[in-house]
């Protein structure tokens, strides 16, 4: 496409790491067949990652090397073809030898002392040291249990700088704050803090790289970012899809432990940091903990006032019939867990001193779009502001996440004609116009930046326990196993009334409805 600007970028090539073994804990879950291995070979077609790097599913299902690899020849392909990437098939089986299924216990020191001896044996067949990354792809209660197998194994390898060894931990780290505080001492009993790469495949996400590169390699934007042009900003994760199979992890977690704990308050942290120092691993986080330090607390007594928590009921989501959410598998029939959910909080700094941020997540909305956007103050009422060509709307910046990847500004033009008519129109950029394809997977990226040990994209062990701080009083205030306190909305719309009278009492509209 011509921008009509003069192309000064300078692309650095990624670089490729050092040959690895990839060990998935979880061999049989959808995880591995839908992201990791699709993007393990993503990586590995790129010659991101050595030829001589390897697969080893650990699983407890009865699977042979053979029958592990057709299946994921299965997922792989069916997954990167709706990304329109087709699998070639000589490619496919030169990648398929390197995939190795282990049938094992997460508690059995035999099995891990088996697999300790198969990646041993992996190794030294490619002539490589024998890296691991471990990933822990498992329900939670099977992540102290993995950890302490790897450490009586000897594979933990904390103090070697060769051949080393990196863990990586699935969401969500913890229910609570005890309960990740506990979590992250059990890991740090045998993985050293750099070791850990704790994963949010949000942070994965292009567009959401893209927050720190919008706001810090352009001068417009940061000198307008603070309370003084700011009027309120609005985060919205939303989802067209259901619980759909997921219904006994997400009966137990609901939207403020699946989403706002973790996607939601990365997208919160990148927004309104302040710049980092450098753009090394710890000098962004600690940028991000500041944020979830100045958050004002929700009191566990007004969380159940000040929070709106719904649960979706039967309806209609683009034309499709849904059942209610106490009707899908494994979802208990009485249960009080929120597929949605919407509040208010601010972020007591002087940069956002007064300014909301409305945040909202929802399952079964009309439709799937997360966006972050900011809302500039009113314009003053002066000149067009006020009859006949006012009131203005104000400025809006738009970060859209996904889907339709891309970012705009809402503004105000003069129709052309006689009369001074003004008309708010939209400048916009597109990732897949500008760019020319969507962008990659985000467990591409991450399982990179694990294999490279860089953690920039990853939650450190302070993040994780502030952001638990913040969301656990609310869990706490607003009880999930009474179905009386919570509010329904029809699948297919923008959740309950009550999130817009939220956001209408402060004079505001949801940007997305
Ligand atoms: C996961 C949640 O972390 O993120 C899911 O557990 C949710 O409930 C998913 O559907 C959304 O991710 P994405 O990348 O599809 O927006």
């Amino acid at each position: 496409m011509d921008t009509g600007i003069t192309d000064s970028s300078s692309f650095a090539q990624p670089k490729a790491s050092e040959p690895l073994a990839l060990i998935v804990f979880g061999a049989s879950g959808d995880l591995t067949r839908r992201k990791l291995v699709p993007g393990i070979f993503q990586l590995w077609c790129q010659g991101l990652l050595p030829e001589t790097s390897s697969i080893i599913g650990f699983a407890r299902s009865d699977k042979t090397d053979e029958s592990f690899r057709r299946e994921l020849k299965e997922s792989t392909r069916d997954y990167l073809s709706c990304r329109g990437e087709p699998v070639n098939d000589d490619t496919w089986v030169r990648f398929a030898r390197r995939i190795f299924y282990h049938r094992g216990e997460y508690d059995h020191d035999s099995d891990f002392a088996t697999l300790r001896k198969r990646i041993e044996e992996t190794s030294a067949a490619n002539h490589v040291p024998g890296n691991c990354v471990y990933y822990l792809a498992t329900p939670p209660t099977s992540f102290a249990p993995i950890i302490d197998q790897l450490g009586r194994a000897g594979l933990a390898r904390r103090a070697q700088i060769s051949p080393w060894a990196r863990v990586v931990i699935e969401k969500p780290f913890g229910r609570d704050l005890q309960s990740a505080r506990e979590l992250n001492e059990h890991v740090t009993s045998v993985f050293d803090e750099r070791q850990i790469f704790r994963i949010d495949h949000y942070l994965g996400k292009e567009t959401v790289q893209n927050i720190m590169v919008l706001r810090f390699a352009n001068s417009v934007f940061e000198h307008l970012w603070s309370h003084d042009y700011i009027d309120h900003i609005q985060i919205t994760v939303g989802e067209s899809e259901g619980v759909g199979r997921r219904g006994g992890y997400y009966d137990q977690a609901g939207a403020l432990r699946d989403i706002v704990q973790n996607h939601i308050m990365h997208l919160l942290c990148l927004v309104a940091m302040e710049p980092p120092v450098a753009l090394t691993p710890d000098a962004v986080r600690s940028e991000k903990v500041k944020v979830l330090e100045s958050l004002r607390p929700i009191p566990l007594e007004c969380a159940a006032n000040g929070v709106v928590r719904g649960q979706y009921t039967a309806g209609s989501v683009e034309g499709v019939n849904v059942p209610a959410y106490r009707q899908m598998p494994n979802v208990a029939e009485d249960s009080g867990t929120e597929t949605f959910v919407a509040f208010k909080t601010y972020v007591d700094n002087w940069r956002w001193a007064s300014v909301p941020f409305y945040l909202r997540t929802g399952k079964c909305l009309p439709r799937r779009c997360t966006e972050i956007s900011i809302h500039f103050k009113d314009v003053p009422q002066v000149l067009f502001n006020r009859p006949p060509t006012g009131p203005l709307p104000p400025n809006v910046l738009t970060i859209r996440i996904q889907p339709d990847e891309g970012i705009s500004l809402e503004f105000q033009a003069k129709v052309p004609g006689a009369a001074m008519n003004i008309k708010p129109l939209k400048m916009a950029f597109g990732y897949a116009e500008s760019f020319g394809s969507a962008p990659p997977d985000a467990y591409e990226r991450l399982l990179l930046d694990a294999a490279m040990g860089d953690a920039t994209l990853f939650t450190r062990s302070d993040e994780v326990e502030a952001a638990w701080r913040f969301v656990s009083p609310i869990i706490e205030g607003c009880p999930q196993t009474c179905c009386e306190n919570i509010l329904e909305y029809p699948a297919g719309t923008w959740g309950p009334k009550e999130a817009d009278k939220l956001i209408e009492a402060d004079g505001r509209v949801w940007h997305l409805r």
